[in-house]
């Protein structure tokens, strides 16, 4: 897949579209963004929170929720995807939040950071988790990290299905019966991955900064 950037870059984000022509704006996630995940939860099937949490829950819950919203973009950064052709159930105007990708630093092991990502049932399929991991890939590459690291369980066949392919070995240590790790070693030759790549971690910091000095003004 190739990804459209639509420049110039602003708080609001980067406006893109996928191969098919959906239309996608992703920005690093803010603080404010707890009600809008909290939803997307809840509108998720039981399966997929399950995949992604490796539990089953009703709900994100406030203390989770805040924890997956409110971080420093430096051990952990995340990214959320919104369709600006829905409306957002929450009274955001960029749209219905429908993905979320992040990466966080491995502690102890420098230059390795473990991603999550998650796609919302109506969204999978269509190249979203494609998307993601590019953006991650991209995002690893600018910020010097060296592995991604993912956790998935054994029967995680959408997951599988992405990292198939790609360079992703399997970290015999690490894995066991039902949970696999793999660890996706983050190439510094970009030409031949179809991936546009815009110096992601320096639109974060932008986005992040605008949104401080907005923040720093009222
Ligand atoms: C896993 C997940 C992120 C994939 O996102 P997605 O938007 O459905 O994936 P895409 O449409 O980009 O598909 C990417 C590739 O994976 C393959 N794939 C996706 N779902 C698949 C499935 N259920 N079985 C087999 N392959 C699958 C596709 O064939 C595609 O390959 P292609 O590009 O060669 O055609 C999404 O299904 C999801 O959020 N699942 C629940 C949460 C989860 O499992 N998170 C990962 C654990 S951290």
């Amino acid at each position: 897949m190739k990804l459209t950037w639509d420049l110039p870059l602003d708080a609001d984000g980067i406006a893109g579209e996928l191969d098919d022509g959906t239309p996608f704006v992703v920005r690093p996630i803010r603080a404010t963004d707890g009600p809008a995940l909290a939803t997307a939860f809840e509108r998720m099937s039981a399966r997929s929170r399950y995949l992604r949490f490796f539990s089953v829950r009703a709900r994100l819950g406030a203390e989770l929720t805040e924890r997956l919203t409110d971080i420093d973009h430096d051990g952990h950064r995340a990214w959320v995807v919104a369709d600006p052709t829905v409306p957002s159930e929450v009274g955001s105007n960029e749209g219905l939040g429908i993905a979320v990708a992040r990466l966080i630093d491995v502690d102890g092991e420098p230059g390795v950071a473990e991603a999550a990502l998650v796609v919302t049932d109506e969204y999978q399929g269509r190249g979203f988790g494609r998307l993601l991991l590019e953006l991650l890939v991209g995002t690893a590459r600018d910020v010097g990290i060296e592995f991604i690291r993912f956790e998935i369980l054994f029967e995680n066949r959408g997951m599988r299905g992405l990292l198939s392919g790609m360079n992703a070995e399997k970290n015999e240590a690490l894995s066991d019966r039902e949970v696999l790790v793999y660890d996706l070693p983050v190439e510094r030759d970009d030409a031949s991955d179809g991936v546009a790549l815009g110096a992601l971690y320096e639109i974060l910091r932008f986005i992040a900064k605008s949104e401080t000095s907005l923040t720093e003004e009222e």
